[in-house]
């Protein structure tokens, strides 16, 4: 079915529309050489602002929803659309316009999994939550929330497609993290400040 592929397409260039990079340089900043560097929420928060953060946040949280809900709604199939959501994760964290560099995932990962499985969501934003309130630390809370979705998805929501895309999700969240572990070990991580 060629159509599927004009989806994959789609949602993988929607998902490589840099929000984070783009917003930033509306306000005169190239976030990729500024605190951590990256293009994610988190780091427009601290180095931008409060606003621009949470705009960031729901920009590209919007890239991993819309894709999901537009292809539901054109009737495609549970797993064409899993793998949809795979493609809107991979053009944000590899994305085309940034040389197949990119973001952490983990917005674009939220944007698809509350479309795909909201009760997963759910279990994985009170860890994060919780994790966040007790340690101040976001990436603590993404990498532990990415490792429990696989299986989060896997008992709420079943089917074999999807519980193996999350499972690819969470472990590509979890690798682009890897310097965010390494300041966690050595105790240097940024903290979150409100
Ligand atoms: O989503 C990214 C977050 O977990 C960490 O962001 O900027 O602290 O590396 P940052």
């Amino acid at each position: 079915e060629s159509h599927f592929f004009i989806w994959i397409a789609a949602a993988y260039l929607l998902g490589s529309v840099p929000t984070g990079l783009l917003l930033g340089k509306l306000y005169g900043i190239d976030v990729r050489r500024q605190g951590s560097g990256n293009i994610g929420a988190t780091n427009l928060y601290r180095t931008v602002g409060r606003k621009v953060g949470v705009m960031t946040l729901v920009g590209d949280c919007l890239k991993g929803i819309a894709p999901v809900l537009l292809a539901r709604q054109f009737g495609l199939s549970g797993e064409q659309i899993a793998w949809i959501g795979l493609a809107a994760f991979c053009g944000h964290v590899f994305s085309i316009f940034l040389k197949f560099k990119g973001g952490k995932g983990v917005a674009t990962a939220l944007g698809v999994f509350l479309a795909l499985s909201p009760l997963a969501v759910l279990v994985a934003l009170i860890l994060f939550v919780l994790l966040m309130l007790k340690w101040r630390y976001v990436s603590l809370g993404s990498v532990c929330a990415a490792a429990v979705m696989p299986l989060a998805v896997a008992l709420l929501s079943g089917g074999r497609t999807l519980t193996l895309v999350t499972f690819l999700i969470g472990l590509i969240v979890i690798v682009r993290h890897l310097e965010n572990i390494r300041r966690l070990l050595a105790g240097t991580e940024n903290k979150f400040k409100a």
